[in-house]
């Protein structure tokens, strides 16, 4: 499995504020908003592209434009929070949305919603979730995304711990991970160290 860390200094200076735990919401928001730009920027470095002729207001030139807009899919919660500034870069994607939600002593993801094209071949997706920890989320959610025949899938996070790394390694499925920092590790409830907290409630609140 590729994977990138964007290690740019304007996405690391975004990233310690998200982590700091004085940080407010409105200012983590923003701060998550600003890298996940920095995030798909870096992740689309690579897309394919195809050329179509325009008229400049002096000359005919070649234009430049995305061959296949990628899908995006944010995982709920924590992924809305990405989702804006994704489809911002990105005018001409469409929008699907998985809801998972980590039970708290088993760590492994349920799934609350699905909202999917049927058919995803031939589609690139851009998975939008902001924390890899055990990796049982984003490795159910790209199961969910393989079964309708996505084989080009890039899971962009702000954060990710080795071991969901490895898991999704293992996984063997078709994919890409762009995140700004690979942490140390996990604590006993499935935190990563030193990590952020947790995205979804450092956003929205707590349930
Ligand atoms: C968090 C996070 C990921 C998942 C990561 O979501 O946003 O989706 O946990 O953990 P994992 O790699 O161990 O599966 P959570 O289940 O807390 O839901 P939320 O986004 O609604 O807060």
């Amino acid at each position: 499995m590729d994977v990138l860390v964007v290690d740019h200094p304007l996405a690391q200076s975004r990233l310690t504020a998200m982590r700091d735990a004085r940080t407010d919401s409105a200012a983590f928001r923003a701060a998550l908003h600003e890298l996940t730009t920095m995030l798909v920027y870096e992740a689309t470095r690579t897309s394919a592209v195809e050329h179509y002729q325009i008229d400049t207001p002096v000359a005919p030139t070649r234009g430049t434009r995305l061959a296949a807009p990628p899908l995006l899919v944010p995982v709920l919660r924590a992924g809305l929070g990405m989702a804006d500034s994704a489809l911002a870069l990105l005018p001409e994607s469409s929008m699907g949305f998985v809801g998972l939600a980590r039970d708290e002593h088993t760590f492994e993801p349920r799934a609350y919603m699905e909202s999917l094209p049927v058919d995803l071949t031939n589609l690139p997706v851009l998975v939008l979730d902001p924390m890899l920890a055990t990796g049982g989320s984003l490795e159910h959610c790209c199961r969910l995304l393989t079964e309708r025949g996505a084989t080009d899938i890039t899971v962009l996070c702000v954060l990710a711990a080795p071991a969901g790394v490895e898991r999704l390694e293992r996984s063997g499925l078709p994919l890409r991970l762009v995140t700004a920092a690979i942490d140390e590790g996990l604590n006993d409830k499935a935190f990563i160290v030193p990590g952020l907290g947790d995205a979804g409630d450092r956003q929205f609140g707590g349930m």
